[in-house]
């Protein structure tokens, strides 16, 4: 089981919009996914809530119980889990970075964005937990993602080759208890997620959460 936590110091970043989306596109591999939310806010178990289907799982806890959670995910067979974190709690996101196998930084290209995460790198590298930045609401006119890209190069962190425009289906399909890719399957936004999914399981090698699986 590979473990990713999504951290962003940063409020309203993409962090449950990106966990969300991409427990369902391993789940249409046909991997066993699990969304586990540290938020006190609740919002990814409140997204599962409006769903019928089966993946991916979504388990509403406290920090305090990643360890045992994951463990017990994993003898249940789950292939892929992404920990949804809170913005503004320090320690619950090092303990999701300290769990995870990969920390995905979600990151606006905006000044406010660009400065607050420099907590987030501080908190992966504190648990020695690799880091990969990710763009998100990314304008398609202007020169803000390079600008950002330029900032996030001088802190040293890795940045994904796939980024997310600003898209209103990100925003209806969570509405709607829906992933993009069920929301608009053939749209931009689904495309991104697709294109998301198999740039981080590239990134880190993840090659069999990348082939179709039966179980
Ligand atoms: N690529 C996008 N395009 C358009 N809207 C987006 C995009 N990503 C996220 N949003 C919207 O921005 C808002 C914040 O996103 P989200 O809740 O995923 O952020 P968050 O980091 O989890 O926030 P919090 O820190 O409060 O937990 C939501 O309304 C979401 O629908
Ligand atoms: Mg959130």
């Amino acid at each position: 089981m590979k473990t990713v936590a999504i951290i962003s110091q940063k409020g309203g970043a993409g962090k449950t919009t990106i966990a969300l989306n991409l427990a369902v596109a391993a789940a249409q591999f046909g991997h066993q996914s699990l969304v586990i939310d540290i938020d006190p806010q609740s919002s990814a178990k409140g997204w599962e809530d409006l769903r019928t289907e089966e993946l991916p799982v979504v388990i509403s806890s406290q920090a305090s119980r990643l360890n045992a959670l994951l463990e017990t995910a994993r003898k249940n067979g789950a292939k892929l889990t992404i920990i949804d974190t809170a913005p503004h709690s320090e320690s619950a996101a090092l303990a999701a970075a300290r769990a995870a196998d990969l920390v995905l930084i979600p990151c606006r290209p905006s000044l406010l964005d660009l400065k607050a995460i420099t907590t987030s790198i501080d908190l992966a590298a504190l648990a020695k937990t690799p880091a990969l930045a990710v763009l998100n609401t990314v304008p398609v006119r202007g020169t803000l993602k390079q600008e950002a890209e330029a900032v996030l190069q001088g802190y040293g962190l890795e940045i994904l080759p796939v980024h997310l425009g600003h898209r209103i289906a990100f925003v209806h399909s969570l509405t709607a208890g829906q992933s993009v890719l069920e929301y608009e399957p053939s749209g931009k936004a689904a495309e991104e997620i697709r294109a998301l999914y198999e740039a981080v399981c590239r990134s880190v090698r993840w090659s069999s959460l990348l082939k179709p699986s039966c179980s």
